[in-house]
C-alpha cells in the first residue's frame, strides 16, 4: 500500500486553481521529490497530506485513510503519524531546543520521563546533544534545520513532509541535511515527501520525482527516469540545472557546419557509457571524439551524458548507431 494517494487532487480558491487533476502515488519507505516553479502548487499539495489543506475535488488517501474526512481526535491521531520540516524551521524563539523538540510529544500528552528519553534520542540522532539547553538564536541555520528534524522525528511518525527545507542553507550544510534525511528514511524506513525548487536536492536523494506545472501534474517517475529521459518541457529544464541538455553554443556552431562529423548524444546508466568510445573503435571502425560530458550521480544510480562526434563511412556509422539504440542503459540521440 502506498503511504500517500493522491487521487485527481484539485484546489481551487475562488478563480485561481492551486491544484488541478493531480494524481499519483508515493510508495511507503521511499523519497519522493515534488518540483515545480513559483506558484505551481507543490506547498497546497503537501499541505493536504496532513490536513492543512481540504481538496476542492478528489481526494488524498494517507496510511489508509483521508485526512478530509477525519474528526478532530482522529486528524490529530494522524498528525503524530506524518510530521513536517519547514524552510523557515518554525522554532519558538523563547524555548531551548530540548523545549522545542518536546513541543508534539506536550501536545499528545505525553508523560515528563518519556518525554525526556524521547527528546535526547531525537536530538542524538540529529547530533545536538550538546546544544539541547540552547535557545534557537544561539544555533546556525543548519543548526536550527536540525532541531526541526528532530521536532518532526519525536513522534516516531511513518512519514515527514518537507517544505523547501534547504532552500535557506549554503551548500555544504545543505548536503549535511541531505545526509541526514538519507539516514532517517535508510534506518528508520520513514517515508520523506519533500518539496523544492532544487534539482540537485531530488538528484541527491530522491527515488522518485513528480513535475508540477501551474497546479498540473505533468511528469512522475523514477529519479533516474527522470534524469535520463525527461519527457515533458519543464522537466526538461530542471534537469538541465543538473546535466547539460543541450550543447554549449561554440560547439553547436562547429556541428552545425557538419565539421564534427555524426553528433550524437548519448545518455547512459549505471556505468553502460564506460567502454562506449573504445568499443565504437574496435566493433565498427569508428572514431568517436567526446565533445562534451557531464555526470548526475544519483541517490541509487548515475546518469551521464556524452556527445559524441562520429566519424566514419555512413555504412559504418548507420550500424554503430543500431548497436547503440539496442544498448541496454543507453539512450542516444543524433543531433546533427
Ligand atoms: N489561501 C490562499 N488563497 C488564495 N490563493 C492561494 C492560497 N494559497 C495558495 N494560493 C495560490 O495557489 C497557487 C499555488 O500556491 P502554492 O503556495 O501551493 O505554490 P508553491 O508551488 O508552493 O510556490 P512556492 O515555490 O513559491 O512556494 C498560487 O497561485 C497561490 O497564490
Ligand atoms: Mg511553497
Amino acid at each position: 500500500m502506498p503511504a500517500v494517494t493522491f487521487n485527481r487532487v484539485t484546489r481551487t480558491y475562488g478563480d485561481i486553481t492551486a491544484l488541478e487533476d493531480v494524481s499519483f502515488a508515493v510508495p511507503a519507505g521511499s523519497i519522493c521529490g515534488v518540483v515545480g516553479t513559483s506558484g505551481a502548487g507543490k506547498s497546497t499539495l503537501l499541505r493536504t497530506v496532513n490536513g492543512l489543506e481540504v481538496p476542492t475535488g478528489g481526494s488524498v488517501t494517507v496510511l489508509g485513510q483521508e485526512p478530509a474526512q477525519l474528526k478532530s481526535g482522529e486528524l490529530r491521531a494522524l498528525r503524530r503519524d506524518v510530521s513536517m520540516i519547514f524552510q523557515h524551521y518554525n522554532l519558538l524563539g523563547s524555548k531551548t531546543v530540548a523545549e522545542n523538540v518536546a513541543i508534539p510529544l506536550r501536545l499528545a500528552g505525553v508523560g515528563k520521563a518519556e518525554i525526556a528519553q524521547r527528546v535526547a534520542d531525537a536530538l542524538d540522532l540529529v547530533g545536538l546533544t550538546d546544544r539541547a539547553g540552547h535557545l534557537p538564536r544561539q544555533l546556525s541555520g543548519g543548526q536550527r534545520q536540525r532541531v526541526g528534524i528532530a521536532r518532526a522525528l519525536v513522534t516516531n511518525p511513518k512519514i515527514v513532509l518537507c517544505d523547501e527545507p534547504t532552500s535557506a542553507l549554503d551548500p555544504i550544510t545543505t548536503a549535511q541535511i541531505l545526509d541526514l534525511l538519507v539516514k532517517i528514511n535508510d534506518e528508520l524506513g520513514i517515508t520523506i515527501l519533500i518539496i523544492t525548487h532544487q534539482m540537485d536536492v531530488i538528484a541527491k536523494i530522491a527515488d522518485f520525482v513528480a513535475v508540477l506545472e501551474n497546479g498540473r501534474l505533468v511528469e512522475k517517475a523514477s529519479v533516474g527516469e527522470i534524469f535520463a529521459r525527461p519527457r515533458a518541457e519543464l522537466t526538461r529544464r530542471f534537469v538541465e540545472t543538473v546535466v547539460p541538455q543541450r550543447l554549449p553554443a561554440s560547439l553547436a556552431q562547429d556541428a552545425a557546419k557538419g565539421a564534427l562529423g555524426t553528433v550524437v548524444r548519448v545518455v547512459h546508466e549505471g556505468g553502460a557509457g564506460r567502454s562506449l568510445l573504445n568499443d565504437l573503435h574496435k566493433i565498427f571502425g569508428v572514431d568517436a571524439s567526446l565533445l562534451h560530458a557531464a555526470d548526475a550521480p544519483l541517490r541509487h544510480t548515475t546518469v551521464g551524458t556524452m556527445v559524441l562526434g562520429l566519424q566514419g563511412s555512413d555504412d559504418r556509422v548507420g550500424q554503430a548507431l543500431d548497436w547503440l539504440a539496442a544498448r541496454n542503459g543507453i539512450t542516444e540521440e543524433v543531433l546533427s
